[in-house]
């Protein structure tokens, strides 16, 4: 809660809510990881959203008078952050994921993975994006990677499956605010769709977090959908899966992409026999390996 004695009636412009709120975040020990990575980030978002700001507006624009509602509303939004330690874009629904903004609620994960700089490239160099005819996104969640990926990939066509309803209620909603249902389709399905197929690409960010990890992440990460995360005793469940089934829904040449996240050691735990090949991000973050239908085949 605010100290009692109002510490908001200076706040006029949105320099002025974004380093009054970057100190309120970090007295109130907040956690980031959520398409932010600082008090200072969360500040702008929620600040800026409020504001209908963009991130590369104008300096006169950040340093101007905003409106009494304006402003109200920017400590509403700051307010709300450290009050229900929910992620910023929980309040401000939305988040930018490969340069598109997607919209998310609770009942989904907060677009961030790094996967999203891979779309944009089209793959490459993992593979040549000209022979990308199918890609196939398991656990979409929001639908962010599949929808980028049919941004990225104007030829392609895209299926995304996710087990969970409220999951695909909001990747329907997204589908329909880009308006690229006639290349992407969504399915309710335990990992594979029940269509079978051949893919050029399928990615996965599956839930990875082992299920008593879950239990002691921050507030920001209890704020998300459980079954997003539990990936069981160690992490893996899904992705045994994953790697055990993909070889037959991948053409000749095709290729896996999976997100482990800090879970490395347990993969390398399942398979001690396996060369993983992980990808190096400009952006940051890391735990995605790319593997061929060929290596699946030999190795697992
Ligand atoms: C880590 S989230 C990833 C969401 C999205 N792809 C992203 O990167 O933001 C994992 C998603 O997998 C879904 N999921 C969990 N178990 C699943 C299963 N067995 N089959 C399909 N989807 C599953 C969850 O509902 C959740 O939406």
């Amino acid at each position: 809660m605010r100290a009692m004695s109002d510490d908001t009636d200076t706040l006029r412009t949105a320099t002025d809510l974004v380093l009054w709120a970057e100190k309120r975040f970090e007295q109130a020990g907040l956690s980031y990881g959520h398409g932010t990575t600082s008090a200072r980030d969360d500040a702008v978002l929620l600040v800026f959203h409020a504001a209908g700001l963009a991130w590369d507006c104008p300096e006169e624009a950040v340093q101007a008078a905003l409106p009494a509602a304006v402003v109200r509303q920017a400590i509403a939004n700051v307010d709300a952050r450290i009050e229900t330690r929910k992620p910023a874009a929980y309040i401000t629904r939305e988040m930018w994921f490969a340069g598109i903004d997607f919209y998310c609620d609770e009942r989904v994960l907060v677009p961030r993975s790094p996967i999203a700089e891979l779309v944009e490239c089209g793959f490459e160099p993992w593979i040549d994006a000209s022979r990308v005819q199918r890609v196939l996104d398991v656990c979409t969640g929001s639908g962010c990677i599949a929808l980028a990926a049919a941004a990225y990939l104007p030829e392609a066509t895209v299926d995304g499956t996710d087990i969970s309803d409220d999951a695909l209620a909001v990747a329907a909603i997204n589908l329909e605010r880009l308006g690229l249902a006639e290349r992407v389709r969504f399915f309710k399905a335990d990992l594979f769709p029940a269509e079978k197929g051949l893919y050029d690409v399928i990615v996965s960010n599956p839930p990875y977090v082992p299920s008593q990890a879950v239990l002691e992440l921050p507030a920001e990460y209890q704020a998300e959908p459980a079954l997003g995360l539990d990936g069981g005793v160690d992490g893996m469940d899904p992705v045994r899966r994953l790697m055990a089934e993909s070889a037959a829904w991948l053409q000749p040449g095709g290729i896996l992409i999976i997100e482990v996240g800090g879970e490395v050691e347990a993969l390398e735990q399942v398979y001690p026999h396996i060369p993983f090949t992980w990808v190096e991000f400009e952006r940051g973050g890391d735990g995605v390996y790319v593997i061929t239908r060929e290596e699946l085949e030999r190795y697992v």
